[in-house]
């Protein structure tokens, strides 16, 4: 017999934490019955990867976990959609999702999965939602196999023409390495994020540093290593929500942007809204090195170094918003992402896009977080307004400009 979520340790783990504090049993929601429904609020799962639920898949690199989420972060999630008046209960993006979404009513999910293992794993649940056919948030299977795929991304842009750093992918640490590439040079995994595989060692000045790292991607992370010329420069990052209107979404984007500044120092384009761009303070760790590392990302808020808006002359951040509005489009984002630049101090601050996250971190210390909160933006704003935005997509708007119906709940962002 087919299990019932309730017998599930992960899913009953997850109804435990995700339930408010002072839950009345008829606001307790429970898989089993039914999300219910009232008359504003949608039908939310909000499908999750927790680190502790990761499979043991053998050896793995010390940071291999560094993606997946905590029962902390999807209690924020689902506090935030709550709050806005909308039924929420977690699911866990493992084999048994097709089983349990199958029986539940589901208006929409919520997709934060970045997927626990394989090729293109980010795109395993919305493969999964596509074939039930149910709504998600979020970046479609495949916009989110390109994306996870660095060097893949890269084809796309280089194919748009938007600048990225000159790149050669390695399979095999023998491969001729390109003329065309001057070192020094940067090697990171092909297909990871968080800074995994970014410390010291991956800038290298030699081939024989190259070929040495090379080999130390391909063995520890078992997948291709990306190398791309080492750009000296500023890390900034450029986050947004919304989506373009279908016929923006056809063609390039003018440059420049002619989007509406708003006053916290974002702007707002055709149904897209970019907050401040933010800007990694090296200065303020001199003992680590100048680039975006795990060591550096996974420091705590209080130490972190990060300035939004970054001090940037108004036309270069113009120029980043249009970029990232533009990687946003030719790589098909939905609904938010944030797209990561370097800025070549050799070469005026000209951009470079290193990636876009169309999934990115929305913990209530993500940098899109860090982002919208300088822009004035409350964490429930955010998260709003990304479930709105594929809402949205999907028509389940009713026709309102948004989901948040009466005064309380507009209070509560
Ligand atoms: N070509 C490069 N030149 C200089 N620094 C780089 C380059 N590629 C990556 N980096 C540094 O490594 C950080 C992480 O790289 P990124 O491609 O954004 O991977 P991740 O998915 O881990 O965020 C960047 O923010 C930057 O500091
Ligand atoms: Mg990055």
């Amino acid at each position: 017999m087919t299990p019932s979520i309730k017998e599930d340790p992960a899913q009953y783990a997850f109804e435990e934490l995700a339930q408010p504090e002072n839950a009345t049993p008829t606001e307790a929601v429970s898989p089993q019955k039914k999300i219910p429904r009232t008359r504003h609020g949608l039908r939310v799962v909000v499908l999750h990867n927790l680190r502790k639920h990761a499979p043991q898949n053998g050896p793995r690199p010390a940071d291999a976990l560094a993606e997946l989420d905590s029962e902390t972060n999807v209690a924020a999630y689902a506090a935030a959609l709550r709050a806005a008046g909308h039924h929420v209960i977690g699911l866990d993006g493992n084999p048994d999702l097709f089983r349990h979404l199958k029986r539940l009513k589901v208006d929409i999910c919520f997709n934060t999965c970045e997927g626990y293992r394989g090729d293109g794993r980010e795109a395993q649940v919305p493969a999964v939602l596509e074939m039930i056919g149910i709504p998600y948030t979020g970046g479609k299977v495949t916009c989110l196999a390109n994306t996870l795929d660095k060097a893949a991304t890269k084809r796309i842009l280089v194919a748009s023409g938007l600048p990225t750093p000159r790149f050669q992918e390695f399979t095999h640490a023998g491969l001729a390495l390109s003329p065309e590439l001057r070192f020094p040079l940067f090697v990171k995994p092909n297909r990871e994020g968080t800074g995994m595989g970014i410390d010291t060692g991956s800038m290298v000045r030699s081939e024989a540093q190259l070929r040495e790292r090379v080999e130390y991607i391909l063995k520890e992370y078992g997948e291709s290593a990306l190398v791309e010329e080492y750009i000296p420069g500023r890390d900034v990052t450029c986050g947004l929500v919304g989506n373009l209107t279908a016929l923006e979404a056809g063609q390039a984007v003018p440059d420049p942007l002619p989007g509406d500044r708003t006053p916290g120092g974002g702007m707002d384009w055709n149904g897209v809204h970019v907050f401040p761009i933010s800007e990694v303070d090296y200065s303020r760790i001199p003992d680590m090195d100048p680039f975006y590392s795990r060591k550096v990302k996974e420091l705590p808020l209080a130490a972190y170094p990060y300035l939004c808006p970054a001090p940037l002359l108004t036309s270069i951040a113009s120029d980043l918003a249009r970029l990232a509005v533009e990687t946003f489009r030719v790589t098909q984002s939905l609904d938010f992402a944030r797209v990561d630049f370097r800025l070549h101090t050799g070469e005026n601050l000209k951009p470079y896009i290193l990636e876009i996250n169309s999934l990115p971190g929305l913990t209530p210390i993500s940098d899109l977080t860090l982002c919208a909160l300088a822009e004035g933006w409350s964490y429930n704003r955010l998260i709003q307004s990304v479930l709105e935005a594929g809402a949205k997509r999907y028509g389940l708007m009713n026709g309102a400009d948004s989901l948040l119906v009466n005064d309380e709940q507009k209070r509560l962002i």
